[in-house]
Parts: C-alpha cells; structure tokens; sequence
C-alpha cells in the first residue's frame, strides 16, 4: 500500500495482487500477513469491473446483514439435476424466497432443543473417544483419534446416518468441498463425492419413508411429502448432504485449530486445566472456544452477489450482479475491532468473530458446534493436562476452509 487514493473508475491493483498472493501456495498456508496488509488497502476495493474485496470487520458485518447480498449459483460445469449442483439447491446458495422457507422448514426440526438434547450424546461421544486415546500409549493423530470422529459420529446420529466406520466420509467430504475454494474449475473428485453422497442419502430417504424413525432425515422425509410439498426433491438431497458435510468439516478443524494453539503454548493448557479444576472451567474454555473461532477461522472467506441496485458497504457503491470476495478470517483480525489481533489471547472480551456469518445464513449449526468444542476442551483438559506435540502438524492445503490434516500428539500421564 502507498496510500495513493485510486480513482473511483479504476480497480485498485494492489488488491488484485493481494487476492492473487492469497490464492498462491503460501498464502493459503499463512494468509494472515496477506490480511494485514488488506486492512491498510480498507474495508472494501474494487478488484475489476464487478468484483469486489471486503476485509474489515465492520464491512462483513453489515454486507453480511443487508438481503440487498445473496448468494450465486457455483458454476460447478454441471445441469442444474446434476449431483455436485445440488449443493446449488440447498439452502447455502439459495436467495429469497427459496431461503426463508427452506430456513424455517429447517429450522423447524433443527431445533435449539433438539441441540440441547445432543449434550449427554457429546459427552458420551466425547469420553469414548478419551478412552480409547487413555488406552494407546505412543503418539497419535489428533486429527484421526478426535477432532475428525467426534463431530461426524454427533452429526450422523443427529440426521440419522447409521454407520459403523465413519472414516470414509472424511476423503468424500475433501472432495466435496473443493467446490468452495476459489482456486478453479471443479475436479472430477468433487463431481464423485457428490455423486456418492448423493446415492447413499437417496437409499437412506427411501428407508427412512418406509419406517420413520426419531431422526432428522425422518422430519425432513416428512416435511418434503407433506401436503403442501414444500421442499422439492432436489432441495431434500441438497440439504442433506450439506447437513452432513457442513455438520463435522468445519468442527474438525476447530477442534484442530484449538488443540494446535494449546499445544503451542503450554501455559495455556495449564491455565484451562488450572479453571476447570477450580471450578470456573466453563467460562474459560467458552471464551478460549471464541478465540480460536477468531483467531483460526475454520471458514476463512465467504461469497455474495449485489441482488439490487443502490447497495453501499463500507460507504462504496456496489453495483447490481457484482460479486464480492468476503474475508472473514480477516475480519476477524480487524486491527479497528480487535486490538493486537495477530496475538491469540483466550482472555479477551468482547469476542464476537464472524466465523459463523451473520445475518440470514448465519450457521444453522452455531450452538451444536459450540456444544461440541466446550465440551470436548473441557474434557480433554481436565484428563490430559501433560498433552504435549509429537511431531510436526500438517496444514491442508486450502485458503477457504482452513484446518489441519494431521496433528500429532502424546497424550502424557492422565491427571
Ligand atoms: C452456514 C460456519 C458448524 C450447518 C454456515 C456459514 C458459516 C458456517 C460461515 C454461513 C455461510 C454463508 O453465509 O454463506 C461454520 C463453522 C462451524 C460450523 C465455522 C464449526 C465450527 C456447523 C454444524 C452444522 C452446520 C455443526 C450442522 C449441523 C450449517 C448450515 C448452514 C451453515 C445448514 C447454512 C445456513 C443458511 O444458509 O441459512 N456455517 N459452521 N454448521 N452451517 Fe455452519
């Protein structure tokens, strides 16, 4: 940045450049420096003719909330009918009216109760999976053992996927999930997933209608085939399998993210394993649960359209059908939000990351995920306060949905 103010005409290249630096090797494997340096460009800069970059916190926070943005169709070089396009047909990428009345036939069996009564469920799920790391010795992947099972067996029981052996989900929801990285043309390998996931939800449909069962794939079979049909075919298969993919990818990187930060510095695991042995666990790790979300953005960059004429974010006009790249991992290090934010500081208040969105399409799944990240840190704490590395973690190689691969730890003496 040189501080020259660009004409109001002329995209602002320095922009460009950054967003080409983000999307390169290393700016997926480190983008906070890249983020720093959007802050100094603004809020907001206009990359091409109806392109647009938004970094600062108080900029997503209101393009998020105005339904003058929504959400375009991804080119996924598939018909609409096609498996991988049926992501375009769930709720994610769907715009007014399809989205309320998608969002309320949803949300009508995704309740906050119904997420209130998967506690005991979390914490069973939890301490099987403590067990069974008590019963190695050695190292192991945190990300294998832990971070990836857990959420994935929550969110299979909640929708009702029955399944023995999870560990297959995990390669089909990578694939899947290439189609939200900004880097190019869809891969074959995400076409497959689609068409796998596709398959194995259209079998558990046809069961779950034959014999209804306390279930989420039973509520919403109900709701597609009730009178007034108000979910099509397509949107039922698109929402499912967003359910499931969006149900544990994400958390496994939180999950991830946090023990990483744990594991890096020491002192922070003593003082969440000295709060919850003296009684005020909970509140410390809910706010160590917020700054991993603000710090290590599990969804780092979010995309909206301008539906109407006449928007402004940040004060800059934003024409009709220009798209907009939305930097939520940068928002989150807001230097005019957060003071210091390249520094992690579980004891900062006034935490409020944008990692779930905002607005409209705000995480249906916010509270599971924060059920299921408190009560795994507060357990993990309490029974491995010797948890140390064993080994060097290993990043994925994505800018959108940032997480580890691998995380190699010893588990050390049980307290
Ligand atoms: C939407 C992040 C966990 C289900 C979103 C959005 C974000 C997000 C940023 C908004 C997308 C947009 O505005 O374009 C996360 C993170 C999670 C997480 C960081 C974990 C740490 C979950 C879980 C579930 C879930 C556990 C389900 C069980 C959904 C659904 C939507 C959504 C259904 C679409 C809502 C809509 O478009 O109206 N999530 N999510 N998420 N999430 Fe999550």
């Amino acid at each position: 940045g040189t501080g020259r103010q660009a004409p109001a005409s002329a995209p602002n290249d320095d922009a460009g450049t950054l967003v080409e630096r983000l999307l390169a090797p290393a700016g997926r494997a480190d983008p906070y420096p890249l983020y720093a340096e959007a802050h100094r460009l603004g809020p907001v800069s206009r990359l091409a003719d109806s392109l647009y970059l938004v970094a600062g916190y108080q900029a997503v926070d209101q393009l998020l909330r105005d339904p003058g943005f929504g959400l375009y169709t991804m080119a996924t070089g598939q018909d609409a009918e096609g498996p991988l396009d049926l992501l375009n047909r769930s709720i994610l990428r769907a715009n007014p009216p399809d989205h309320p009345r998608m969002r309320s036939l949803i949300g009508k069996v995704f309740t906050p109760r119904r997420v209130a009564a998967l506690a005991p469920r979390v914490e069973r799920a939890v301490d099987e999976l403590l067990d069974a790391l008590a019963a190695g010795s050695g190292p192991v992947d945190f990300m294998d053992r832990f971070a990836f099972p857990l959420p994935v067996t929550v969110i299979c029981a909640l929708l009702g996927v029955e399944e023995r052996d999870h560990t297959r989900l995990r390669p089909l929801a990578a694939d899947l999930t290439e189609v939200l990285e900004l880097t190019g043309p869809t891969t074959e390998a995400a076409a497959a997933a689609a068409t796998e996931l596709a398959g194995r939800f259209t079998g558990l449909v046809a069961a779950r209608r034959a014999e209804p069962r306390d279930d989420l794939i039973s509520a919403l079979v109900a709701v597609r085939d009730a009178e007034d049909g108000r979910l099509s075919d397509a949107e039922l298969l698109g929402n499912l399998i967003l359910l499931l993919v969006a149900g544990f990818e994400t958390t496994t990187s939180l999950l991830g993210s946090g023990l990483s930060l744990l594991l890096e510095r020491p002192e922070l695991l003593a003082a969440l394993h000295a709060a919850s042995t003296a009684g005020d666990g909970d509140a410390a790790v809910a706010g160590f649960v917020e700054e991993v979300l603000r710090y290590e953005s599990p969804v780092q960059v979010l995309t909206r359209t301008a539906l109407v004429d006449g928007r402004t974010v940040a004060g800059r006009p934003v024409p009709r059908g220009a798209d907009l790249i939305v930097l939520v991992g940068a928002a989150n290090r807001d230097p005019a939000r957060y003071r210091d934010p390249d520094s992690f500081d579980p004891t900062r208040t006034d935490v409020r990351p944008l990692s779930f969105g905002a607005g409209a399409h705000i995480c249906l799944g916010n509270n599971l995920a924060r059920l299921e990240a408190t009560v795994a840190f507060t357990r993990l704490v309490r029974r491995f306060p010797a948890l140390a590395a064993a080994g060097p973690a290993v990043r994925r190689d994505r800018l959108v949905l940032r997480g580890l691969q691998s995380l190699p730890v010893r588990i050390g003496a049980a307290g």
